[in-house]
């Protein structure tokens, strides 16, 4: 039942009774009263009073005398400018239960984005470096956005852009064969390419000719030298391992690792593009697309000895995206401080004369630092997320000890919750906040957090294993209290967070809801007794603990996060 859309079709009703006068669109002016004594709805009149030349005030009364209860509304009031509607909140409770029931775990589900494709670029981790904290972010807001456009019927194309070309990677050529064994690198995996990385700096300041090496190196690769391939695609098979297991620790997954080097032989469509298209510009012996009338700096489309670069392959990728896919929708879950480098480039595929520029979406984050301060790998002063991930299960495993001791599978669950705990804390705030990471907040089990949401979810189960089939015809009236009553509207108003959550590309409009999702139940489940006597109160009850328990479940997985049923 669409009570927004039945509300307002009864005001214009009654205006028209009323005024002789038609207006539509009403439905966008309803609001949710700031608490439940002023009604479920709410009018503002004054989006009349242009219409029907009138004071708000003396609107609302007179729309009020003809405003007739009926099974959904049982009575409007009028304060000040307002008319306030109040449902009636028995067939309001067994609306919102029906509806639930009956779509299952699907609940909130839609066809809305049938036939339409969304492309994600999300995660798109460097070779040769480990995974840290500061990739959470664009790994976790990618997924997540992939599984809500999903559950609205999207087809996504989930990319993982590879950042797997650049000269740092002959330099690693040039110091692996210099002071690399296969043996150390196949132990130490990405943690010895780092290592060789810094000695190649470290040895450059002194020896300026090793730089020279590197560069020959890149040369290679470009021409497609075979040694120097077959090296660079073992040390990005080794990142892909290393990664592989966080991604099936965070339960993320892509359609694509088509990177950067992928690009390769597709750059000379966009170079010929550009020219033909009279955008390209010499500046210096390099080549770029000039912006300034944009109050943009220059793009930077090939540096004076022939080189690509970031944006380049990033157009190129674009063009192949749209080839490949027919995307409707193309984002990129990638940090704030990359804005220019997309408005840019975006702005030459503008340029380029392509209409879906327009769908081309920089999803940025803010940054995250650690424990107060800024990242830095160089100095050690990061968070590998392997580490986090396996403190927080052990953190988890812990609490599981103390608490429940006599739980099966506690490794398992364990598992759930700790990694459940850094999903939420990331998702947990509006993108582009920064994020200051802090261990004690991060694995903080307590108030609005992962787990907290987690163990209602199982406390719903555990209230349902204990109450059984129920054979007895619910009554709804027992559920007109005021903690029912926040409970079905949190989970009612479920199917439109996600909606929103999709439209803005914001996940944490759905954390935020598993929350109050999670307080509300706890609320009703504190202040009533669920497996009372009366076989009808009941039925209603376990129904609404059950109905509960479907939502939450929903929300987390939209999240990426499980859902133990015990914890
Ligand atoms: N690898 C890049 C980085 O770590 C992010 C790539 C984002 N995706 C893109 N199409 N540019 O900064």
């Amino acid at each position: 039942m669409n009570y927004p859309a039945h509300i307002a079709q009864k005001i214009a009703k009654c205006i028209w009774e009323t005024y002789a006068t038609q207006v539509d669109g009403l439905e966008e002016y309803l609001e949710t009263p700031p608490n439940p004594d002023l009604g479920d709805f709410a009018f503002p009149c004054f989006r009349l009073s242009k219409s029907l030349r009138m004071a708000p005030p003396k609107i609302a009364a007179s729309l009020c005398e003809g405003l007739q209860p009926d099974a959904l509304i049982q009575r409007v009031e009028c304060v000040g400018g307002y008319l306030n509607f109040f449902l009636n909140k028995s067939s309001y409770a067994a609306q919102v239960l029906d509806a639930i029931r009956l779509a299952g775990d699907r609940y909130g589900a839609g066809e809305e984005g049938k036939g339409k494709t969304v492309c994600i670029d999300y995660s798109s981790i460097n070779i040769a470096k480990r995974f840290h904290i500061g990739h959470l972010s664009a790994t976790m807001i990618g997924s997540a956005l992939y599984k809500m456009y999903g559950y609205l019927g999207y087809r996504c194309v989930g990319i993982n852009h590879l950042g797997d070309w650049g000269t740092q990677f002959d330099k690693m050529i040039a110091a692996y064969l210099k002071w690399g064994s296969k043996d150390e690198v196949e132990q130490g995996g990405v943690d010895e390419l780092v290592k060789l990385y810094v000695r190649f700096h470290k040895e450059a300041e002194t020896d300026p000719s090793l730089e020279d090496e590197g560069r020959a190196w890149f040369k290679k690769i470009e021409e497609g030298d075979e040694t120097a391939l077959s090296i660079f695609n073992w040390f990005k098979e080794l990142t892909l391992k290393d990664a592989a297991r966080v991604y099936e620790t965070l339960g993320v997954q892509f359609d694509s690792y088509a990177g950067e080097s992928f690009y390769n032989d597709k750059m000379g469509r966009v170079i010929d593009e550009l020219k033909a298209k009279n955008l390209l510009e010499q500046s210096q012996g390099a080549y770029v697309v000039n912006l300034d009338e944009y109050k943009m700096p220059p793009c930077l489309i090939l540096k004076s000895d022939g080189a690509t670069l970031y944006a380049t392959r990033d157009i190129a990728a674009a063009l192949y995206r749209k080839d490949t896919y027919d995307f409707d929708k193309c984002l990129y879950v990638v940090a704030y401080q990359q804005d220019l480098h997309f408005r840019q480039w975006f702005k030459v595929i503008e340029l380029m004369g392509y209409p879906w520029a327009k769908d081309l979406e920089h999803v940025a984050f803010g940054m995250i630092s650690y424990e107060g301060k800024a990242l830095a790998t160089r100095s050690g002063h990061v968070l590998y997320l392997e580490d986090l991930l396996t403190k927080a299960v052990e953190k988890a495993l812990e609490i599981i000890e103390q608490k429940s001791p006599e739980l099966e599978n506690k490794e398992e669950i364990a598992k759930q919750v700790g990694i459940g705990a850094v999903i939420f804390f990331d998702l947990f705030n509006s993108r582009i906040k920064d994020i200051d990471f802090y261990w004690d907040r991060a694995l903080n089990f307590d108030g609005e957090t992962g787990p907290y949401v987690q163990y209602t979810h199982a406390r719903c189960c555990s209230v349902l294993r204990k109450a059984g089939e129920q054979t007895a015809q619910p009554d709804y009236a027992s559920l007109e209290d005021p903690q029912a009553q926040a409970l079905l509207r949190a989970l009612d108003e479920l199917p439109s967070v996600i909606r929103e959550a999709v439209r803005r590309n914001e996940p944490y409009l759905v954390t935020r809801h598993c929350v109050e999702m999670a307080q509300c139940y706890n609320r009703f489940y504190y202040e009533h007794q669920i497996l009372t006597d009366d076989p009808a109160v009941r039925a209603a009850r376990v129904a609404l603990t059950d109905a509960a328990r479907r939502c939450i479940a929903i929300g987390l997985r939209l999240l990426g996060i499980q859902a133990p049923e015990r914890m």
